[in-house]
């Protein structure tokens, strides 16, 4: 027995990356068995320190609905509603481990929070999810990349093992020599915007490839310095000079096409600042 799961231990991953190459639904009633094989992946299960991780990096709380898919015996779906408060839904391909997810959700006491549902990940409906999780396989990480995306600022995206390729993660941690990735949805802030602090005005100018952004100023048609910018979700900062020189950490929230914050300088009061796309 020892052996066998050793063996597992070795294969699985390596099964996991590759991507299971037979569909094969089990039956209703087969008991779930790990390496079991479905359309886009096989079964293994996430340890629940990872969880418990990949949720706390999402700063999960009640107000937020989970999505796992490929939510295997449902203990995702199941932790986030049990340890968060979190709604917790579940989309499973596999009869039998939709089966077990609902008996263990009824066993742990959290039904009234949790759903799950047999079907094909990739007809899910995502509009509901503030906080996506998965663990699959690199190549439904590619196909749902775009779908992710576009998702509302904001959406977490968290993922034991799989990356996203070149989006990079927010956040990445390490747990028992697994890897946790956090991705924030970034706001589209692509683009000028002119930012007003306290009657100064400059514009901004910002390229972006998904949270990652570079940044150009003027004021009055002259350069001037805007670095260190930085988003999550729709949390932007960077740091600009007023007409003195002194430097200004600006902080705000995107909103469609406006933003607002407050701006810090050294020792200088913080002042309200706004911004709208031209
Ligand atoms: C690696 S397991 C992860 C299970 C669970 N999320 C966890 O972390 O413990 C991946 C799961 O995805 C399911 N799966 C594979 N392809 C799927 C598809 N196209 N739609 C829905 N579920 C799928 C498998 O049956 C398996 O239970």
């Amino acid at each position: 027995m020892i052996m066998r799961h050793a063996v597992a231990a070795v294969l699985l991953p390596a099964l996991l990356a590759a991507g299971a190459a037979v569909a094969q639904n089990a039956a209703p009633d087969a008991a779930p068995q790990i390496g079991q094989v479905s359309k886009d992946s096989v079964w293994v299960p996430t340890p629940e320190r990872m969880i418990r991780r990949m949720f706390q990096m999402a700063d999960t709380t009640r107000d937020d609905v989970v999505i796992d898919l490929g939510s295997g015996d449902g203990r995702m779906p199941i932790y986030a509603a049990k340890h968060f408060g979190a709604r917790g839904i579940g989309v499973e391909l596999e009869p039998n481990l939709v089966r077990v997810s609902l008996a263990a959700a009824r066993a742990q006491g959290v039904s009234h929070l949790t759903e799950f549902l047999q079907q094909d990940l990739f007809a899910a409906d995502l509009s509901r999810a503030t906080v996506i999780a998965l663990y699959i396989s690199p190549g439904v990480m590619t196909r749902l990349k775009p779908r992710l995306l576009a998702l509302r600022p904001g959406v977490r995206v968290v993922s034991h093992h799989f990356t996203l390729e070149d989006w990079e993660s927010d956040e990445t941690i390490r747990v028992e020599n697994r890897t946790g990735y956090l991705w924030v949805v970034p706001a589209d802030v692509r683009g000028r915007w002119r930012v007003s602090l306290s009657g100064d005005e400059i514009v901004v100018a910002i390229e972006q490839k998904h949270q990652m952004l570079a940044t150009s100023g003027s004021r009055g048609g002259r350069p001037v310095n805007v670095i260190g910018a930085r988003l999550r979700g729709t949390e932007i900062s960077f740091t600009a000079f007023d007409r003195d020189g002194n430097s200004r950490q600006y902080r705000g929230r995107v909103d469609g096409a406006r933003m607002a914050g407050e701006a810090a300088g050294d020792g200088a009061a913080p002042l309200a600042w706004s911004a709208v796309r031209e």
